[in-house]
């Protein structure tokens, strides 16, 4: 047995690069999550490893059979859970130069190319997020790439750790606090338990509606200070850029300068929303991002390239090899020795690395920045596009603002019950509702609670996503909603019902109210920022929507008359 023959490493190959491309071919015909019940594939798969080896011929059946019924298939158009991870041709061609070269990274002396490529590659995102100098190589500070944001929370929280120990003595680990808001990524906690943080000592501040739920720096402070009273000693504050459960922005600005003031490691935490932050119009959400110590993105959620690729900046590397920092006998040599590399294995938590930069750097190389921006810029359309067609219909509200790709929105509690609306039926109703979209496998969204809200999260990020399938999505949802309204004892009274049956086409000629929602939610959207462009998209749409219909310049004059109002 030879595992690397030179003929059957190209023939079995290309057999696998085929099956993958039918597979894409026909990734609309499965159920995007997967109906499988647990234990399903122990009951098909044999109970021991085979004694004789098996061809791939048959091996590749078998996860036509077996393996792809239990895929949620999370590079499906239909994909709207969680974040997507939005896989390409170039992210999928690095894969496989990374997995052909199989090299291990540990120091540069392991593989040079690797250590500086990933060097390149972070000198280049750094500079299109527009990062500070600091962040820099050039600075004290730099990039690297780990796998997910739980080890860049764990690294940067263990730097933090071990610098503030330094200076206050090792006897006062137990009075270190870690905080965050409620809205804050789980894997702080979890982070906060492996560094060794007091479970006592995690901060959630509480967020609220009246400010989107945003961490506030007033609130934060008065925590701050209440630990201090107590004798405790503000360690790290995890800001987020794109939360988890509505992808609301924290103040990066004021949570930094507070931060400073009391001497905290700040890490900003942009998992989902930092890619969409190299395009210009976006960046605004990273300001203030210069007075934190890290930041982070992860590549792997919205930015073309295969799992996992976190990228993390520290401003001060030191702080973070310090601790990370390993040398046994066998690693010395005399690039080491002479200062002038950097070991990556020194920036994590393990030893042993892949050549993550090359994925990355084909993904730049292949679209280019116009190609990615245009990539992100289209999801936040088709977004705006969804978010518009649920405030067209009356039945629906968008729960919180819309900051990129995502629409939180529910069926209001009046439509449910018209006399007492109130959360609780509206949580149940809409946690069926979200249940019976999703049991039809045509799409896959996923839910949050805020404030005791149930939300149900549309995430637009999958690479194969286009305007059809939104539009497709949106009706689901909306037959959905009909027939589960159906299946309530009547409360509605019957016009409310007429108008929540109507096109958007419809509705326009009939409902300017409607349309002054609509616009009306846009002007409380980032804090001020209106996205005019928009307008222009809204008004060209009811343009190619109503004139089959009408002579368009009738709708259009009370629509611009609306609009104008809005904004005067
Ligand atoms: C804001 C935010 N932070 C952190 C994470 C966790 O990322 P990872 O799985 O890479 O640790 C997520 C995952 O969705 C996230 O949305």
């Amino acid at each position: 047995m030879n595992p690397l023959d030179n003929e059957e490493f190209r023939r079995q190959g290309h057999m696998v690069i085929d099956f993958l491309a039918d597979y894409y071919k026909n990734i609309n015909n499965y159920p995007v999550r997967s109906q499988v019940n647990p234990g399903y594939l122990a009951e098909r798969l044999p109970e021991c490893a085979p004694l004789l080896p098996e061809s791939i011929e048959s091996i590749l059946k078998d996860v036509d059979k077996d393996i792809i019924p239990g895929l949620t298939h999370w590079q499906s158009p239909n994909f709207y859970a969680y974040f997507a991870s939005s896989t390409s041709t170039a992210s999928f061609l690095g894969e496989m130069l990374i997995n052909g070269f199989n090299v291990v990274g540990f120091n540069w002396l392991s593989s040079p190319a690797a250590t500086e490529l990933e060097i390149v590659v972070m000198e280049w995102l750094s500079k299109l997020l527009r990062l500070p100098q600091s962040f820099s190589f050039s600075g004290n500070g730099g990039g690297v790439l780990l796998g997910t944001t739980c080890e860049a929370i764990i690294c940067t929280m263990l730097a933090a750790r071990e610098k503030m120990l330094d200076q206050i003595g090792r006897e006062n680990t137990e009075k270190l606090v870690v905080y965050c808001s409620d809205q804050t990524h789980v894997c702080l906690e979890k982070a906060a338990k492996i560094v060794g943080i007091n479970p006592e000592n995690v901060r959630k501040v509480l967020t609220t509606k009246s400010t989107n739920y945003k961490l506030s720096p007033q609130r934060l402070e008065e925590s701050i200070k209440r630990d201090v009273e107590a004798g405790l000693i503000p360690l790290y504050l995890c800001a987020t850029v794109g939360t988890t459960s509505t992808t609301t922005v924290d103040p990066l600005g004021p949570l930094c300068e507070l931060s400073s003031k009391y001497n905290m490691w700040v890490h900003v935490d942009a998992a989902y929303a930092g890619s969409a932050c190299i395009c210009p119009e976006f960046r605004h959400f990273l300001d203030g991002v210069e007075g934190a110590s890290s930041f982070s993105f992860n590549a792997h959620k919205w930015l073309l390239t295969n799992l996992a690729c976190c990228c993390l900046w520290v401003k001060d590397n030191s702080a973070l090899t310090k601790p990370l920092s390993t040398n046994s006998e066998y690693l010395k040599n005399k690039a080491t020795e002479s200062g002038q590399v950097v070991d990556f294995k020194d920036w994590q938590i393990t030893l042993t690395r892949r050549f993550q930069a090359l994925k990355l750097w084909m993904v730049l190389r292949s679209y280019g920045v116009t190609g990615l921006r245009q990539f992100l810029r289209n999801h936040v359309k088709m977004a705006k596009d969804f978010e518009m067609m649920v405030t067209m219909d009356s039945r629906f509200e968008i729960v919180v603002p819309r900051y990129f790709s995502m629409v939180c929105f529910r069926v209001s509690p009046h439509v449910i019950n018209p006399h007492h609306g109130n959360d609780h039926e509206a949580n149940e109703f809409n946690r069926k509702l979200l249940e019976s979209v999703n049991a039809t496998g045509i799409i896959y969204m996923t839910h949050s609670m805020v404030e005791g809200v149930f939300i149900i999260r549309f995430s637009v990020g999958a690479t194969l996503t286009e305007d059809r399938h939104i539009k497709m999505a949106w009706e689901l949802v909306q037959d959905q909603a009909t027939s589960l309204l159906g299946t309530l004892t009547p409360k509605a009274d019957s016009n409310e019902k007429n108008a929540a049956t109507q096109s958007p086409e419809t509705l326009l000629r009939c409902d300017l109210p409607a349309t002054h929602q609509y616009f009306a939610s846009l002007r409380h959207t980032s804090a001020g920022f209106i996205d005019f462009s928009h307008i222009f998209e809204f008004v060209e749409f009811q343009f190619v929507e109503i004139q089959p219909f009408d002579d368009p310049t009738t709708h259009l004059r009370p629509l611009l008359k609306a609009t104008s109002a809005i904004f005067q």
